[in-house]
């Protein structure tokens, strides 16, 4: 496509909030938390912040490089660098759209909770209410179709009407709410036993899995190794600032997962709660929590509505993926590709959202349902998988002349930990993503 007809940023401020609207989601709100809980508190934070540092700024970088210099998306991004590279945007763009497929149903289940907050009251069985819901079939089918229409309405404005924009409002409100139910939460009585366990690493609790837990949210928090990235680093301009930009987002990101860690750890310690439910922490202990608090249904609203808000500048960035390759690869209409990606997606849902009713005994492979399944493949096959072709391609494929020009925007911009970085990209990344591929295929046992 054209240069000049490809849409671009607004500002760097946009595109910042927009990329940090993408890695913040129902991965810092809903999982971090859980993993928190479930992997032995402070230690898991602590070596979450480690590989945070050490992996993910770095690729976060690389992936929004090779999107700049491609200008396209995913998939002709590499290809424009390097010719035969296109299968590994490809690839990217097909694990955003399975992604996107389970994404839409815990989204569903978002909007069921914030409009029985807002309409009908705190769930009071908070166990049944959410096996019944998740079980409903057509209810919750409906529910993520509507989380779609909502994230399709604003990808088909286009990037910088469209996505910016919602994300240039959705991204304060989201942190002002989320400071307002922090501030609650840590002030609850009993809630510093919760900040304690949040905080106080106890290190005979790190483990190899532990440490592979925290990698693979690293990986999923910022929404790398699928060519999000790269498809949103597409729309920058040349002159940006690729180094501050990629510093911001990890740097949002990790606040985010860090409040929601305040928010849901105090809570649940402070009425008694176990912190190691899994999956059904927001789900099923939280709705007890807001039942126990003065005001807990207010709060319960504004925590749901804030969840939404995240849950959808990512959406948007999910089908954002695949359209941008509809767009360019196709030459169709942002409008007709905007549609037809929605309507395949509406497809896919309904094995997803059917997974915990009808389906839930039709296992796929190694004993899982299908979303369990698509969960599975995507986070610990795919997503490294990408991150480790993009690591390849940087380091080793792509001149490392051309790709210092690229990072440094043809040295006007410093970079002082540039030979850091690129040593990380080339040796210290694969190594690790190939040690997480392994123990996923089972055939390294941590
Ligand atoms: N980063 C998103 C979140 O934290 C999840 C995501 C993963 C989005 C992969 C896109 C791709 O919720």
């Amino acid at each position: 496509m054209d240069e000049k007809k490809r849409d671009n940023w607004g500002s760097s401020v946009g595109f910042i909030l927009a990329a940090a609207g993408s890695a913040i989601g129902l991965g810092n709100l809903w999982k971090f938390p859980y993993l928190v809980g479930k992997n032995g508190g402070g230690a898991f934070v602590l070596v979450y912040l480690i590989l945070l540092l050490v992996v993910g700024f770095s690729i976060t970088l690389a992936e929004i490089a090779v999107g700049r210099k491609g200008k396209s998306d995913a998939y002709g991004a590499y290809e424009n660098i390097k010719k035969g590279w296109g299968g590994a945007g490809f690839l990217g763009i097909l694990t955003s759209f399975l992604i996107s497929s389970y994404y839409f149903v815990i989204v569903g289940w978002v909007l069921k909770y914030l409009v029985q907050f807002a309409v009908v009251g705190i769930p009071h069985d908070s166990g049944q209410f959410f096996q019944g819901f998740i079980s409903s079939g057509a209810e919750s089918i409906g529910y993520s179709v509507v989380g779609l229409i909502i994230a399709g309405v604003i990808v088909i404005k286009g990037v910088s009407s469209g996505i910016e924009k919602a994300s240039k409002i959705m991204m304060p409100l989201l942190f002002i709410l989320m400071v307002i139910v922090a501030i609650r939460a840590v002030t609850l009585p009993g809630a510093m036993k919760g900040v304690e366990f949040f905080l106080k690493p106890d290190f005979s609790k790190i483990t190899g899995s532990v440490v592979l837990a925290a990698l693979g949210q690293v990986f999923f928090s910022l929404s790398l190794g699928m060519g999000i990235m790269i498809t949103y680093g597409s729309y920058l301009p040349k002159d940006s600032n690729l180094i501050k930009s990629s510093c911001m987002i990890p740097i949002l990101d990790t606040f985010i997962a860090l409040l929601a860690g305040f928010i849901v750890l105090p809570a649940v310690f402070a009425f008694g709660f176990e912190p190691t439910a899994g999956p059904g922490l927001i789900f099923i202990t939280l709705p007890k929590v807001f039942e126990a608090m003065v005001f807990g249904r207010f709060f319960g609203f504004i925590f749901f509505l804030l969840v939404f808000f995240a849950a959808t500048t990512t959406t948007i960035s999910l089908l954002e993926v695949s359209i941008s390759f509809v767009i360019d690869q196709f030459k169709i209409k942002r409008k007709y590709a905007t549609i037809g990606i929605m309507g395949v997606l509406a497809i896919v849902f309904i094995p997803n959202a059917l997974s915990f009713s009808t389906l839930e005994n039709v296992k796929i492979f190694f004993g899982l349902n299908f979303f369990d399944f698509l969960g599975y493949m995507t986070d610990n096959l795919f997503l490294p998988i990408g991150g480790l072709l993009l690591c390849i391609f940087v380091g080793y494929v792509w001149k490392k002349e051309d790709v210092i020009k690229e990072i440094t925007s043809e040295g006007k911009v410093k970079f002082s930990l540039l030979d850091i970085w690129f040593f990380g990209i080339r040796y210290i990344a694969p190594i690790i993503l190939v040690i997480i591929l392994l123990q996923a295929t089972g055939v390294l046992k941590i």
